[in-house]
This record gives C-alpha cells, structure tokens and sequence, in this order.
C-alpha cells in the first residue's frame, strides 16, 4: 500500500499542481512585468522526467492532478504528457486537469476530453474587451472567449477564475458570475496576492471579498454551499441564477488549515507551500541514479518543512512583495 503523505501538521497532501512552463501568452499585471525574464528551456524537466514526478506522487496517494504554467498551453508538446498521465487516470489518480487562460483552448479542447481531462479552469477577470487588453496587456478576449466556447463544445466543465481588483473589475464581478451561470460555468472570485515584483502596487488593487460578498448580495440571495472542488475556495448557492460563486480568501479567510496540496515548477522545484520560499529540487533527485529512492526522500523532506500556513502581506507601506518568486513560476 502506498505511504501517504502527511504533513507534520497531519496534513493529508493528495493534490499536485505540475507546472509545465513558467511562460505565458498573456501579462497580466498583477501576475508579471511586460518585460519578463523566463527561464531558459533548457532548465525545463523532458516530458519523461514530468511524467515519472507525477508516477512518483501518484504512488504516495496523489488523487489529483492540476498542469499548470505560465499558460501550460503555450509548450507545445503538453497534450502528449496529458495524455499519457491520462492513462493514470483510474490506476490511483482520480482527476487530471489544468488551469489556463484558454487563449489556446479551442486548438485543444478535444484533445484534453480525449485524454480523459473531464474540467478545466479559466482565468478570466473582465469580459470587456479594453479592458482585457488593458489588464493582460494582449488584445486576446475574443480568442479566450472562442476558446472557452470550445471547451464547453467539447463536453469540458469549466469554472471560470476572477482575480477581484479594486478600480479594474470590481464594479464588473456580480455581471461576470451572472454570464458564467448563464454559461452553466461555476466562478471563484480570488484575493490577489503578493508574489514576485511586477512593477505596480498590487495592495492598491486589493479588496478583502468580505466587500465584494456584501455588494453581491445586495443583488442576490447567496446560501453557503458545502460544495467542495478540491482547493481552497468556499461556495456560495446563489437562489436566483441556480449558480455558484467560490471566494478564495488568502488574505481575509485562512484556508492552509485544510491544505492539500504541493506544487512543482518546471524545472522540478517543489515547493510544499505557495506563500513560502522553501522548495526541494526534484529535479537533482530525478536526474540521479536513484531516482525512485531519491524522489521518495525528496517527498518526506516535503512533508518535515511544509508550513503550518502562508503569511502574505499586501497592507501599504510593508514594502515590496513577500516573495520573489512570481505566480507563473509555480502556476498558483
Ligand atoms: P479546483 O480544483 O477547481 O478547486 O481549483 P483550485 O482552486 O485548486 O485551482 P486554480 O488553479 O483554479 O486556483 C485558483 C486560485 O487559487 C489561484 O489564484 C491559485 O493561486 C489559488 N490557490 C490554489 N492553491 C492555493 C494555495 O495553496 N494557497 C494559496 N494562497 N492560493 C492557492
Ligand atoms: N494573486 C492572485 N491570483 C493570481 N493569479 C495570478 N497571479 C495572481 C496573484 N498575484 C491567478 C490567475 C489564475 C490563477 C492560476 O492564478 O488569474 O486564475
Ligand atoms: Fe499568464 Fe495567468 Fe499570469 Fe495572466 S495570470 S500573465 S494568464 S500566467
């Protein structure tokens, strides 16, 4: 039987998020800087070495598998590794899927369904066109929008991610969940958070979603939901569009209480916790002539130094971000 993972905080860690490239088609601001250093590809772990990772966080109870980026699908050769992890799916792994800002989608919606892919999730903070090109620096909305269409063509489910920002979208977040439920799409409202210098004042744009609930139930009846997806959102029912809204709260509602989950760059950093500089090379482990063995101890080394929880700071005048490392490199 497989050795689970458990955290010295008894924590149970069954949920990867695999990186598959720290690049992006998009630059949002909040996310990165126009002028963004990527890594060389060179450093990029092979198809191979992503593949057997996941083998080995498959064998110590990893349920769940969520590909990642950048944008996972701007590397071109990332439907061959999602269809061969598709194949896990059933042998342990009970959910394979990725997070994207389907700018691509509709070039691969069908090869995700075909792999066994059965939900994906959509980053997707305006649905006005300027200011999509304003907030993500690319005039792309049209192409997200066709490719969101593909997804749902293809019998994907999708669920839509806003990141709240006050001055960019706040006055737009009840219309999206409206659209989104129309869609038959389920919405998280996310709280921004401090990672990497992107050369603006992020904690400018912050708004506690304590504000934003308010201001959407002035609208609508919404009833808390013990729907779950498997991360750290919170949902809500909302009575008159049958649809649901999740809150994903860092700053305002602690959620690290119940984390279970780690990710992994794509150069095979793991990094047990988003909010935290420690991180394991897998990388060095996967290269060596044990790897099995190496990967084993990566993983208990893991569990010993997860921390109990992140601690972000966004409050003016706390200087510059908490962590160096931008959000694209580790997907979230
Ligand atoms: P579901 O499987 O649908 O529940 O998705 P998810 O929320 O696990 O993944 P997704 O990629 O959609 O992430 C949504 C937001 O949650 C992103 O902004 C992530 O950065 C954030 N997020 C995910 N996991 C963590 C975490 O452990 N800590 C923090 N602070 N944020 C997280
Ligand atoms: N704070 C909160 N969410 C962020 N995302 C990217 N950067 C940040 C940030 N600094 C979101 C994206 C996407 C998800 C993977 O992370 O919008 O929905
Ligand atoms: Fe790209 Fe996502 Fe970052 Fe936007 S938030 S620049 S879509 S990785």
């Amino acid at each position: 039987p497989p050795r689970p993972l458990i955290d010295a905080h008894d924590r149970a860690i069954t949920y990867l998020r695999l990186s598959v490239t720290d690049r992006c088609d998009l630059r949002c601001t909040y996310c990165m800087p126009e002028r963004m250093r990527f890594l060389p590809k060179s450093e990029l772990l092979s198809l191979e070495e992503l593949a057997t990772l996941a083998d080995g966080f498959i064998a110590r109870g990893v349920t769940k598998i969520r590909i990642t980026g950048g944008e996972p699908l701007v590397r071109r050769d990332v439907t061959t590794l999602i269809t061969a992890l598709g194949k896990r799916i059933g042998d342990g792994l009970k959910e394979l899927t990725l997070t994207t800002n389907a700018t691509r989608l509709t070039d691969h919606a069908e090869a995700l369904a075909q792999a066994g892919v059965r939900r994906v999730n959509v980053s997707l903070d305006t649905r006005d066109r300027a200011r999509f090109a304003s907030l993500s620096r690319r005039d792309a909305l049209p192409r997200v929008l066709d490719g969101i269409a593909a997804a749902r063509a293809a019998g994907l489910r999708v669920k839509i991610n806003t990141v709240a920002l006050k001055g960019v979208n706040e006055d737009e977040l009840g219309d999206l969940a409206e659209w989104a439920h129309g869609e038959g799409h389920d919405i998280t409202i996310i709280e921004v958070m401090p990672l990497g210098e992107v050369g603006e004042d992020r904690g400018a744009h912050y708004l506690p979603l304590d504000r934003v609930r308010a201001r959407l139930e002035e609208r609508w009846t919404l009833q808390a939901s013990d729907h779950a997806s498997g991360g750290p959102a919170r949902y809500v029912d909302v009575a008159e569009t049958g649809g649901r809204i999740g809150f994903i709260t860092p700053h305002t509602h602690n959620f690290c209480a119940s984390c279970n989950r780690m990710r992994v760059t794509a150069t095979g950093q793991l990094y047990p916790c988003l909010g935290d500089a420690g991180r394991i090379d897998c990388r060095a482990a996967l290269r060596s002539d044990a790897p099995a063995r190496r990967l084993e101890e990566a993983l208990d080394r893991a569990m010993a130094i997860k921390p109990s929880r992140h601690d972000f700071r966004l409050a003016a005048g706390e200087g510059g971000p908490a962590l160096s490392r931008h959000m694209s490199v580790t997907g979230g």
